[in-house]
């Protein structure tokens, strides 16, 4: 089948600068962990539709607002994550939980009113959880986050919940369009030249895929089943684990966030954040599962969590060559790009991306 994005969609400004506003500013988009978020003052950072957010902890609840202060514009929260009050560097206004700028430096010296000061109000987004995941969305509609991540609700929740000692967080920015490197991770056609070293030997296979409202999943079994001897010494200390698969499982929570498990032993969870039309930043997490007794790590899960690391780098440094060596050729390409069954997850993310674009014209 032909594909539905063409080489336009990958390196225009100007679709990027559309695509922006219509499919980010309206998603509820996945930005980070609860377990980021724990203590009061934690907050992290983000770029939503070319629009800096914060998020924040703020007595106990998690806030999102515009990360820009009302007094003269700075950037309030500078640091991609830390644990710091909500108070501007530039002169110092400090905001409250509402948003409001209740802590003035040199107040008497302003003209405004009580009244006035609520005008000076953050601008404050929705925040919704599912387990682990933390989800913002700019715009002020209706759609909740159960409607919006629909039958894969459950699933992302009890995988979420799931994840246990952190392994490793790699980050790294990629010369490519963010859809390019989503689209990498939506099918295994590359698998085979790309990764010759790394994923092929899990043995992935078949066409096993499920959707649902603009997400899909991926379910493959591995060279190795659960049971099977060859992977038993690793797998014993998991036995006793929240949520079991026997081989792979790769979720895209669309727009741009993956959510992929082995065995349920394993996690991953890959951020690609849109920086510009040809530039993306990738952060990723890999976890090893939640246990259900709290036993000292043993010599063989660390071996492994090491082996996780090890493999996960290998595997995105992979796909950040291919990327950008599509990056390069998207600029001249004379075709629209053919996709095979294989590719049927390309296929949809790119109907779901293609239909936002083009549809509420009126609306921005
Ligand atoms: S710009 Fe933030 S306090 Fe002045
Ligand atoms: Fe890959």
């Amino acid at each position: 089948m032909k594909a539905i994005i063409t080489p336009k969609y990958y390196f225009e400004q100007s679709l990027f600068s559309q695509e922006q506003k219509k499919i980010f500013h309206d998603s509820w988009v996945c930005v980070g962990l609860t377990s980021e978020l724990s203590d009061n003052n934690d907050f992290l950072t983000t770029v939503i539709a070319d629009i800096p957010v914060v998020l924040q902890n703020m007595k106990g609840q998690i806030k999102a607002f515009q990360n820009v202060c009302s007094h003269r514009f700075s950037i309030i929260q500078t640091e991609p994550k830390g644990n710091r009050p909500m108070v501007c560097p530039y002169h110092g206004w400090s905001y409250n939980e509402e948003g409001l700028p209740l802590g003035i430096p040199k107040k008497p010296l302003f003209e405004f009113s009580k009244e006035e000061l609520h005008c000076l109000k953050l601008v404050e987004y929705s925040v919704a959880t599912c387990g682990n995941l933390l989800f913002v969305k700019l715009a002020n509609n209706d759609v909740t986050l159960e409607d919006y991540l629909g039958n894969f609700y459950a699933y992302i929740e009890e995988v979420s919940n799931s994840f246990g000692r952190l392994v490793d967080v790699n980050e790294m920015k990629i010369e490519a369009n963010w859809k390019i490197v989503v689209e990498n991770t939506l099918e295994s056609y590359h698998v085979n030249l790309i990764h010759t070293d790394t994923f092929r030997k899990l043995g992935t296979s078949g066409l096993d895929f499920q959707f649902s409202k603009s997400h899909s999943l991926w379910s493959t079994d591995l060279k190795y089943a659960e049971d099977d001897k060859a992977v038993q010494v690793v797998h014993k200390p998991y036995k006793n684990r929240p949520f079991k698969i026997n081989g792979y499982n790769h979720l895209l929570i669309f727009p741009n966030v993956l959510l992929s498990t082995t065995y349920g032993i394993s996690f991953n969870i890959s951020f690609v954040t849109p920086v510009s039309e040809a530039v993306s930043n990738f952060k990723s997490y890999v976890f090893t599962t939640r246990k259900n007794e709290e036993k000292k790590t043993s010599a063989v899960e660390e071996a492994y969590e090491n082996s996780l690391k090890d493999f996960n780098r290998k595997v995105f440094a992979e796909d950040k060559f291919i990327c950008e060596k599509v990056q390069i050729g998207v600029r001249s390409a004379p075709y629209s790009g053919e996709l095979s069954e294989e590719e049927m997850r390309v296929c949809k993310f790119q109907q779901s991306y293609y239909n936002l674009l083009t549809q509420n014209e009126s609306l921005h």
